[in-house]
């Protein structure tokens, strides 16, 4: 009996030491859990962005989790996104925004975002983050007429979206708009010279009437009646002349504590975007980058120092299994059989840039 217990315990102690916490199969990029965890984080990023547009999942590229204590794990996640054609001051939620196409010249967000998971519930503790357009090559590659997006403070985009909202203004009867940020720009040269642009607004305190006479005077609304809304523009040079404009107003949104709406325009610039100035973070750029709301080394899983050891057991679980995968694959197999998919990454759920 003694000798039973004994070889229990020796059986039982090493396997305890080396697995501290409950020990559920590595999680797969596909799984629900992985999923229920990235749109945590994808919610989390579009309500911390303070520029450009809302980002939406296409793939989870890799999840970790770090067993801590009972019921309370860390996990680190590593997302691509893409753009979305909602302005990140639309009430629109995410799941109704369009994800931007191809053709359009898409843009890719990626994403290493760490979460706890803390009884069940996921709370993001740190993301860091950039984007950037997909390459000309890319997109001219399956549509070469396609026009590409252009820097956000090329002269012909600011006379265009400067004349598009003047324009707006002096046809409106409604409230005078000011210009918040140009969100993204395309010039076409054939067969029409053409400058489409897009850009956040806000309302001011003056109708349209009342700012012709003295338009400098008339200031944003403050947080408690703001109104936002979003204009399309195209113009045409040549070989006529044409200028349309859409600008549609979101009407007052109540702020959400944490992030008062304003704020999260002008916090980052430190300028006054009202008078029509491009903020300086895009001075060169041809889209907004996510970096400038999320830069949190500690998201990251390979910049963290906090747990080193089981980053590496969390690395050697994984490696096991690709390696089991790998092991599974030279096994002759008969007609039909479907290899298990890789845990990671997982599936594209929009395209592949
Ligand atoms: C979002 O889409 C759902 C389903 O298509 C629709 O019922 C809902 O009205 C939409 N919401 C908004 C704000 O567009
Ligand atoms: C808008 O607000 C500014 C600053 O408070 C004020 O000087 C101006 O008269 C206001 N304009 C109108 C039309 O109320
Ligand atoms: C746009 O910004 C870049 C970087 O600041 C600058 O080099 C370039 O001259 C600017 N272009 C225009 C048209 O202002």
């Amino acid at each position: 009996m003694k000798a039973l217990v004994a070889l229990i315990l020796l059986v039982q102690l090493p396997i305890h030491k080396a697995v501290p916490a409950a020990t559920p199969a590595p999680l797969g990029c596909d799984d629900p859990e992985s999923e229920a965890a990235a749109e945590v984080a994808v919610n989390y990023i579009n309500d911390h962005s303070r520029h450009g547009y809302k980002f939406a999942l296409n793939r989870i590229k890799n999840i970790r989790v770090l067993p801590q204590k009972l019921n309370n794990d860390v996990i680190f996640l590593e997302l691509d996104l893409l753009e979305t054609t909602c302005h990140i001051l639309s009430p629109t939620p995410l799941a109704n925004c369009t994800v931007r196409s191809f053709t359009e010249h898409a843009v890719e967000g990626d994403c290493d975002v760490k979460l706890q998971k803390l009884d069940g519930k996921f709370s993001v503790l740190a993301s860091k983050c950039h984007s950037h357009a997909d390459s000309s090559e890319d997109v001219h590659q399956f549509c070469p007429n396609c026009p590409l997006l252009t820097s956000l403070n090329n002269t012909e985009v600011l006379t265009t979206v400067t004349d598009a909202l003047s324009d707006h203004n002096s046809k409106t009867a409604d409230v005078y708009l000011r210009l918040l940020e140009i969100g993204r720009a395309r010039i076409q040269h054939l067969p029409a010279h053409t400058v489409s642009v897009e850009f956040a607004v806000a309302a001011t305190n003056c109708s349209a009437e009342e700012a012709k006479d003295n338009a400098k005077a008339c200031q944003l609304l403050p947080d408690d009646q703001s109104n936002f809304g979003f204009c399309t523009a195209t113009k045409v040079t040549q070989p006529s002349q044409d200028l349309r404009v859409d600008c549609q107003l979101y009407g007052h949104q109540v702020p959400t504590p944490d992030v008062p709406l304003l704020s999260r325009v002008f916090q980052s610039t430190g300028q006054d975007t009202s008078a029509g100035l491009v903020p300086s973070v895009v001075q060169g750029f041809t889209n907004h980058n996510l970096r400038f709301s999320h830069n949190n080394p500690v998201a990251s899983e390979s910049s963290s120092s906090e747990f080193p050891t089981s980053v590496l057991s969390g690395k050697s679980v994984a490696k096991r299994a690709v390696a089991e995968v790998a092991q599974h694959d030279k096994v002759p197999r008969p007609v039909g059989f479907v290899p298990p998919l890789p845990p990671c990454p997982g599936k594209i759920r929009h395209f592949k840039i």
